[in-house]
């Protein structure tokens, strides 16, 4: 793994800074040539959820693609129907036959659900103790519910992957995750291609020779914030991986705050708690 570009979660283990979305790739043959793109351009993260149906097709394409398992950092997650503590467990090693693996390098709860909030950690916990699972985390969380978590867990979440792009910035979650020592990962870093055509991130890619994307994930890195843009296009697969050799300026990281307006691409995490389900 590229020792540079990792970040050193809480509990030490090493998570690589860019990683590779999966969500809607599902047939064989493009998973087979995105992940041989994205493994040979430098990603070592490969991020899959139960409710993606590919954890097969990604265990396939590690091996199709001559993939050590060592070399690759996993990431899954359990869906709302698989929460609460037995579920959970027996979903996991559900999950594990379908990578082919005998580990998870990390697991999400996918999104907060008000029931079995508990139960489902406690499972998360018990899976790490029993080597199952090496880092345990959350997606979707907001404070009140790491807080809610806070006060059964017996060990918190070491990351929390949120909906994160220029036009839904989070700042004050993601500086709460800061000061908890819990390491915020942007899902839909792109914002699933909307704040592409935004003119002044244009202005700031066209000073750099860049593209917006390249601008929007250097953003990201600059602010702290792991990130696992998805594409299925090659160039684009490389592109987004070319982002540690420029810098943006102080004014620039500004400006681009500044595009914030909360507007989400996906679901409402405080719905989906209040429904138990994604909508
Ligand atoms: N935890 C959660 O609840 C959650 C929710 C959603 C997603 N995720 C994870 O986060 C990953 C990324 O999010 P996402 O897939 O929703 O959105 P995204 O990465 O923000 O955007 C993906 C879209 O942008 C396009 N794209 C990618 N790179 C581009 C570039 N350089 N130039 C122009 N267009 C580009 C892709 O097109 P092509 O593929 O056609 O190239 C695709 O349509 C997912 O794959 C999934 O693993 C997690």
């Amino acid at each position: 793994m590229d020792k540079q570009h990792v970040v050193t979660l809480s509990d030490e283990h090493k998570m690589p800074l860019v990683g590779f979305g999966t969500y809607k790739i599902t047939d064989q043959e493009t998973m087979d040539q995105a992940i041989g793109t994205a493994y040979n351009t430098g990603y070592r993260l490969f991020d899959t959820a139960q409710f993606y149906n590919n954890e097969q097709v990604l265990g396939m394409a590690l091996q199709h693609n001559g993939i050590n398992r060592e070399q690759v950092f996993i990431t899954d997650k359990v869906a709302e129907p698989n929460q609460g503590y037995e579920l959970t467990r027996s979903s996991v090693d559900f999950s594990l036959q379908q990578l082919n693996t005998d580990y998870i390098d990390l697991l999400l709860i996918h999104w907060p659900v008000n029931t079995l909030f508990f139960d489902t950690w406690r499972a998360f916990e018990d899976l790490k103790q029993a080597g199952k699972v090496r880092s345990i985390g959350v997606s979707n969380y907001n404070r009140a519910q790491l807080e809610l978590l806070k006060t059964q867990a017996h060990e918190m979440p070491v990351v929390n992957q949120i909906e994160n792009h220029p036009y839904l910035s989070q700042a004050p979650l993601v500086e709460f995750d800061h000061t908890e020592e819990i390491a915020t990962q942007a899902w839909s870093p792109l914002g699933r291609g909307v704040v592409l055509s935004n003119p002044m991130l244009q202005t700031i890619a066209n000073h750099h020779q860049r593209s917006v994307a390249q601008i929007i994930l250097r953003w990201h890195i600059q602010r702290g914030i792991a990130v696992i843009p998805k594409s299925a296009t090659a160039s684009r697969i490389q592109e987004n991986y070319q982002i540690f050799d420029f810098e943006l300026s102080t004014d620039e990281m500004d400006m681009i705050d500044l595009l914030n307006k909360n507007q989400r691409t996906g679901n409402d995490p405080e719905m989906v708690y209040e429904l138990g389900k994604q909508y």
